[in-house]
């Protein structure tokens, strides 16, 4: 079967899929982008995703490169092309093609949408029952990562550096000890004495779509949660760790550095929210989020 991505207005054989060498996103990082989970065929906390889409193109006074609805359907429409059960969408909107210049283009360009799905198999994903690793790395992002933009090597560099070391993400820590946030999810740690904490939602972090679903799914289950900064120091001694974001689930952490956590294989609260969060993608609890 083959596979197609949307470019600019058209649906085109992924191979085939290509954008102007001045599009402002691939010269600038002009652009935000957006990451949907498809499970079972259906799309999760789409309206969530959506509305950051919104907002970020909102703080980057970008245009929208059409109505909500209408990108609804064309993400709908790549899925079916592309006989996509399980996996994920990706969309991305920059700021158009235009002559190489800080500045904004003129206000008539039009932004410039690509799409893209992969298909993913996450019933056999290992880092679900296994849990992973990940190492702490100085956080050398900007000031604004509430936005979801493309700007990303910082987290590249990090993301690197993480497998390098045989782990599978790195949380970023700022001057003070603190941990933000991982390279491309949401970090959480369980306390001793079985609180759940992760960061608040400031311009430090992005709020990830996932972890404001974990949120109300730990409320659902009673879980005692606090929106506070943690340190390195308290996620290694933390009696649980997970990572959360649109593709990683609540994944658990099992080691942080040199600090094994807990037993070393994934704790209780995580695995509880885990299977909370599957449930919730697979339909078999109300709608979280
Ligand atoms: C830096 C960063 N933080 C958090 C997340 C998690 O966000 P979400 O749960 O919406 O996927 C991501 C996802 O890509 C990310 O890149």
């Amino acid at each position: 079967m083959p596979r197609y991505c949307y470019v600019n207005g058209r649906f085109t054989p992924h191979n085939q899929g290509a954008v102007h060498i001045e599009d402002r996103g691939y010269q600038f990082a002009d652009g935000v982008y957006e990451v949907v989970t498809v499970a079972d065929g259906k799309l999760v906390d789409e309206e969530g995703h959506m509305a950051r889409l919104d907002r970020s193109l909102k703080e980057l006074r970008m245009p929208a490169p059409m109505k909500r609805a209408v990108l609804q359907l064309k993400m709908r429409e790549l899925i079916r092309l592309n006989g996509l059960t399980d996996g994920l969408v990706y969309m991305q909107v920059t700021r158009g093609v235009a002559p190489r210049n800080h500045a904004f283009p003129a206000e008539d360009t039009p932004p410039a949408l690509v799409m893209t799905t992969k298909r993913m198999d996450f019933a056999s994903m290992r880092k679900f029952t296994d849990g992973v690793s990940v190492v702490t790395r100085p956080d050398l992002r900007w000031a604004r990562c509430d936005i979801k933009t493309v700007s990303l090597l910082p987290n590249c560099l990090a993301k690197q550096e993480a497998y390098e070391a045989g782990a599978y993400e790195a949380w970023l820590v700022k001057e003070n000890g603190e941990v933000t946030e991982g390279s491309s999810s949401n970090a959480w740690i369980v306390t001793a004495d079985g609180k759940l904490i992760t960061r608040p939602p400031t311009n430090e972090i992005l709020n990830g779509i996932t972890r404001r679903t974990i949120i109300t799914l730990a409320a659902e289950e009673g879980l005692t949660f606090e929106e506070r900064a943690f340190s390195v120091d308290e996620a290694h001694a933390a009696a649980e760790c997970f990572v959360s974001s649109a593709t990683s689930f609540v994944t658990p952490v099992v080691k942080v550095d040199d600090a094994v956590i807990g037993d070393g294989s994934p704790g209780p609260l995580s695995r509880k929210l885990l299977d909370a969060y599957k449930d919730y993608i697979a339909g078999r609890r109300d709608r979280a989020a």
